[in-house]
């Protein structure tokens, strides 16, 4: 086992031309790993009660819902066919990319899609550390069994985009710094409550919105199912973590409760920026700041970011975290109307039971 321990967080893109890397011999292989230290504060659980509530009920769906990404997943169907030219895009307003040729539109776009997709990847790489370390931290047993249940569930997902990123999108983008810098704040958290918000309700929500629209535009019957069976599982995420926290966050204090609800407000502006792609614009040697300044303007863009919020905004609403204090900077971000939108506090058993059935997913 050969392990490269890195300083800093690597820049660079992975192109996997002919072969991919999920197969290699051992003796090829030299993992590449980031420390991080993170001060845990875990807890034993001693009684064991088995609460009959929601969260026992998410666990046992949990175990049922389980899917296996070789075999659930057909991988063999051929990429869909690429029209002749470039889609219609609001990129062709701007004068950099009005100047390249059809070619390197495409190129640019493959670009663009393979660096969100590596976002996806990245976060649920965070996911399953944060999973993992809930299992410690959670103080009641159901909750335990639950995390250790996402955690499986994180590790399927990583699974999944990384063979998709590899075998069929062959590029690869490290993660932002806006992801990295939430992904860090979260894991090296000592209050487990923290953890607890940052992914569940801000990370997963934003994800759950963005793995939607990503699923309803793309052309790929391989991506679509993939998302399909995701989606099924981090709803089951997102519930847990609403119905979870909006008991556990009742017994704070007022003080307590603004930190936590500084720190959403806070997760929340990172995970805006995480849509704009400064590297790729970067890579086609453009002016970032020019390219980040016209992409934040369009109608697109800013439709998406409040997609985002169309999820999220609800469920801290729900579990208490929008406070008096924190309610006029969510008001200048513009989404205080979502605040009585739908939660994934109210569990739509029929429809977290679905059976696996990709026909839905097409
Ligand atoms: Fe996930
Ligand atoms: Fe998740």
């Amino acid at each position: 086992m050969k392990i490269k321990y890195l300083d800093e967080t690597p820049r660079k893109l992975k192109e996997f031309p002919v072969e991919n890397e999920l197969n290699l011999s051992e003796q090829e292989v030299t993992d590449v790993a980031e420390i991080f230290s993170t001060p845990l504060t875990g807890s034993y659980n001693w009684d064991y009660t088995v609460q009959d509530n929601r969260i026992k009920k998410l666990y046992e769906l949990g175990k049922e819902l389980n899917w296996n990404v070789e075999k659930d997943i057909d991988w063999d169907r051929p990429l869909p066919e690429r029209d002749e030219t470039p889609p219609e895009i609001f990129w062709d307003q701007y004068e950099p990319y009005q100047k390249l040729s059809n070619e390197d539109k495409f190129e640019f776009l493959r670009h663009r899609a393979s660096w969100s997709l590596s976002q996806f990847l990245h976060g649920e790489q965070g996911a399953l550390l944060v999973a993992s370390q809930l299992v410690s931290c959670a103080p009641t047993f159901n909750a335990k069994l639950y995390a250790a249940s996402q955690t499986f569930d994180e590790a399927r997902h990583v699974e999944a985009f990384n063979k998709y990123l590899q075998t069929r999108q062959k590029l690869m983008y490290p993660v932002g710094s806006g992801l990295k810098s939430l992904l860090d704040k979260i894991l090296t958290d000592p209050r487990w409550d923290l953890k607890f918000i940052g992914m569940q309700i801000i990370i997963e929500g934003l994800a759950l919105a963005a793995f939607n629209l990503a699923k309803q535009t793309s052309n790929d019957p391989v991506f679509r199912d993939m998302l399909y069976l995701i989606i099924r599982d981090e709803a089951r995420h997102v519930t847990f973590g609403v119905n979870y926290l909006e008991e556990y966050l009742k017994n704070l204090s007022q003080e307590e409760l603004e930190e936590r609800a500084m720190f959403a407000y806070e997760a929340c502006v990172v995970m805006r920026g995480r849509l704009l792609s400064a590297e790729v614009y970067e890579k086609f040697g453009w002016d970032v700041e020019d390219a980040l300044e016209f992409q934040s303007k369009t109608d697109v863009t800013n439709n998406f970011q409040h997609l985002l919020f169309t999820r999220v905004v609800p469920n801290l609403s729900r579990i208490g975290l929008i406070t008096e204090k924190v309610r006029p900077l969510y008001d200048e971000l513009g989404v205080l109307d979502y605040e009585s939108w739908p939660t994934d506090g109210d569990i739509d058993w029929a429809s977290l039971k679905q059976p696996l059935d990709l026909s839905e997913s097409a």
